[in-house]
């Protein structure tokens, strides 16, 4: 696909064995997420929250178990199994979802004073609750989004998941962590502002939706993710090796580091569709 006229508009239909191996790739890697945001919300609860803390292990346990069944599945396993899977799994995204949100409710309402989850990690961990369940459903109807509109609502959600990913870093490394805490500061800056320019495309479509304007997103995107994943990778190795002073759990490190990875993946991926060199599997 070449030129500079908009691109197709239509949804793309999805084939049964792109619909199985795409629907187990998302709920492998979701379900570790959402087991690892239980982890997550439960350390930074008070101790006497026993039943948010109860509630928090039991979401652990149910996305421990979807990991876990998910692996027993396979590309070959019949498309009609994995799409009551797929329904299950919405489900319980949707139930971790309702939690956080509640939690996100009792925070901004000074009900848990002296807990330690941030209320944005609050919210950017529902976000991607609701980001999880609404792939399992738009996969379940069969239907993906045209790659234009994939494209920049991709981006748009990433790129904000990027910035936060920063400004968490940057808060729970000990503030005489000077010039890492900088360092972060910037990442959040630079994502900040590719999150305005991602909406403005947003805002002109449909007559953004041109080869040569996702393109140049795409690579505009791609620099600044490689080296914000390539800060927390330098983060991870410095956390797990007890090097720098900070309240960063060595699995936190690991968790952001991995949707960096995550969101690389589906820029390369977005960028060979756009050349037209092969069919889309997102
Ligand atoms: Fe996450
Ligand atoms: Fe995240």
């Amino acid at each position: 696909m070449t030129g500079h006229e908009e691109i197709s508009d239509r949804d793309t239909q999805i084939n049964p064995a792109l619909f199985v191996s795409r629907s187990l790739d998302e709920i492998r890697f979701w379900s570790r997420i959402m087991k690892e945001h239980s982890l997550f919300l439960r350390l930074g609860f008070r101790c006497e929250d026993t039943q948010l803390i109860a509630e928090a292990n039991n979401f652990y346990h149910v996305f421990e178990q979807i990991e876990q069944r998910s692996h027993a599945f396979n590309n070959q396993t019949s498309p009609e199994v994995i799409r009551k899977f797929n329904s299950e799994v919405q489900q319980a995204a949707t139930n971790i979802f309702a939690f956080k949100r509640k939690v996100l409710g009792l925070i901004l309402t000074c009900k848990l004073p002296g807990a330690n989850n941030f209320p944005l990690l609050v919210d950017h961990t529902s976000r991607e609750a609701n980001y999880f369940r609404k792939r399992l459903i738009e996969l379940n109807e069969g239907k993906l989004k045209p790659l234009p509109d994939a494209i920049i609502k991709e981006n748009v959600f990433f790129l904000r998941i990027m910035a936060d990913h920063a400004k968490f870093i940057g808060h729970l490394l000990d503030p005489s962590e000077r010039k890492l805490v900088d360092l972060a500061r910037n990442f959040s800056n630079d994502f900040d502002e590719l999150v305005f320019q991602a909406r403005d495309i947003e805002s002109m479509s449909p007559q953004s939706k041109t080869v040569p304007l996702l393109d140049q997103f795409l690579d505009q995107n791609r620099v600044s993710v490689v080296s914000l994943k390539d800060f927390k990778k330098t983060a991870r190795e410095l956390i797990e090796e007890c090097k720098i002073k900070s309240i960063i759990h060595p699995l936190l490190a690991d968790h952001v580091f991995r949707e960096a990875e995550r969101f690389l993946e589906i820029i390369d991926m977005f960028e060979r569709h756009l050349t037209g060199v092969k069919p889309r599997s997102i």
